[in-house]
């Protein structure tokens, strides 16, 4: 039976098949491509530190097989697709999409049935070509509610230049996301830090926010949260530039897709209530990234990062070190959030040590994971019991900070 305390921190974020890190991230779903990226050519993928090469066979179903051709280890990344399956560039080994090898041109015996080529599930929803790498059988695919409710969905995934993909294990691309101080520090979006409550919820860390920008008269609750292993699932809010026009609310999920012990990206949705007038802000910011002079002395790594919120991002998580020394930290109150989710994410790497399901993964199919995010407002007066005690608890740490 393992504990817990009995893991080290390397044991909790090392990525690789057999590690218990490992396992336990291989107990859900990953999002791998964006659908639109899988057209007529093979597409690489690396996952978990896995290579692979995923592709749509010509009779329109998806394959991720390992992408090292089992003959004499050429990538199928080249490799020509078929009818069912995918055939080597190098000497012509095919493959089903099951990644059983039905033909080999230049051998008497055309099939090799003890050769076990790695053959992943996957499966497309809301835009991204999803894929287990589990211990079979694979759970359900969780249909969370930004993936199935109405809306206008926009996926994107990370850019190495702009940021959204860090040079650092995916922990700390997962521990930024669940921060919310740093939302005033780094990024200015708050003038003070807000009060929070994070709470342990069915699917990961909640965090109930008192929001600075209520209306005046009124209260407002942000509720986002962290669904494990690394989804930051939150609403964002674009306030009408014209009193008396509506608010708009778009909401986001954004997977941390760790690549391997020391690299990660991010794997995003935005649903937007219809078809937004441009395009997301992610090419702005890499333009912006790429356009920021530096002045001749400026020995940082990425230069000026400030105003560049990808890249403040980016800055510090990599500037921890490719895995941070948790062992070296002094965190404080502020941090409670990412201590309660290193504590569910390091309990969940014990329930997997010990053979059973972590929690976030689904014991049955359901038809929409509904994580409830937005805000809750209203009026001061009118506040429902409900809610009483968890916003007097939120304006009580208010007037302390
Ligand atoms: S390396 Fe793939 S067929 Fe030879
Ligand atoms: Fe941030």
């Amino acid at each position: 039976m393992i504990r817990p305390s009995d893991l080290s921190w390397d044991e909790v974020v090392r990525v690789g098949a057999g590690t218990p890190g490992g396992n336990y991230l291989r107990s859900f779903w990953w999002p791998v491509a964006l659908a639109d990226e899988v057209k007529d050519i093979p597409v690489p993928v690396k996952i978990l530190g896995e290579e692979l090469v995923l592709f749509r066979d010509l009779s329109g179903h998806l394959s991720l097989l390992g992408a090292y051709c089992a003959h004499r280890r050429a990538s199928l990344e080249y490799g020509i697709i078929q009818d069912n399956g995918i055939r080597c560039a190098y000497h012509g080994w095919c493959y089903d999409r099951t990644g059983k090898i039905v033909d080999r041109p230049a051998e008497p015996i055309k099939t090799a049935p003890n050769i076990n080529h790695p053959c992943y599930p996957v499966r497309e929803l809301g835009g991204f070509i999803f894929a287990y790498l589990g211990k079979r059988p694979a759970p359900p695919l969780p249909r969370y509610d930004v993936l199935v409710q109405d809306g206008f969905r926009v996926v994107e995934r990370g850019d190495p230049d702009g940021g959204k993909a860090y040079k650092c294990n995916w922990l700390q691309g997962v521990e930024n996301t669940t921060d919310t101080t740093h939302l005033t520090y780094l990024h200015g979006i708050y003038k003070s830090c807000p009060a929070f409550k994070p709470v342990e919820g069915d699917y990961g860390v909640k965090l109930y926010i008192l929001e600075p920008r209520a209306q005046p008269g009124h209260v407002a609750i942000r509720k986002r949260g962290t669904v494990l292993p690394t989804i930051n699932r939150k609403s964002r809010e674009l306030y009408p530039k014209n009193p008396g026009e509506p608010t708009t609310t778009l909401q986001q999920a954004i997977w941390v897709i760790p690549i391997d012990d020391t690299h990660c990206e991010e794997m995003r949705i935005t649903v937007y209530p219809e078809a937004p007038a441009e395009k997301s802000y992610h090419g702005g910011y890499v333009k912006q990234a790429k356009q920021r002079e530096r002045k001749s002395y400026d020995r940082r790594f990425y230069g000026e990062i400030r105003g560049n919120v990808p890249l403040e991002d980016k800055a510090m998580v990599e500037s921890q070190g490719a895995i941070v020394d948790r062992n070296l930290e002094h965190p404080g109150w502020g941090d409670r959030a990412i201590l309660l989710l290193r504590k569910m994410i390091r309990d969940g790497v014990a329930a997997v040590a010990n053979g059973e399901l972590p929690k976030g993964v689904l014991k049955e199919d359901l038809a929409m994971v509904d994580l409830d995010i937005g805000i809750e407002q209203y009026p001061a007066d009118a506040v429902p019991q409900s809610r009483q005690e968890l916003l007097a608890e939120l304006q009580e740490q208010a007037a302390q900070i």
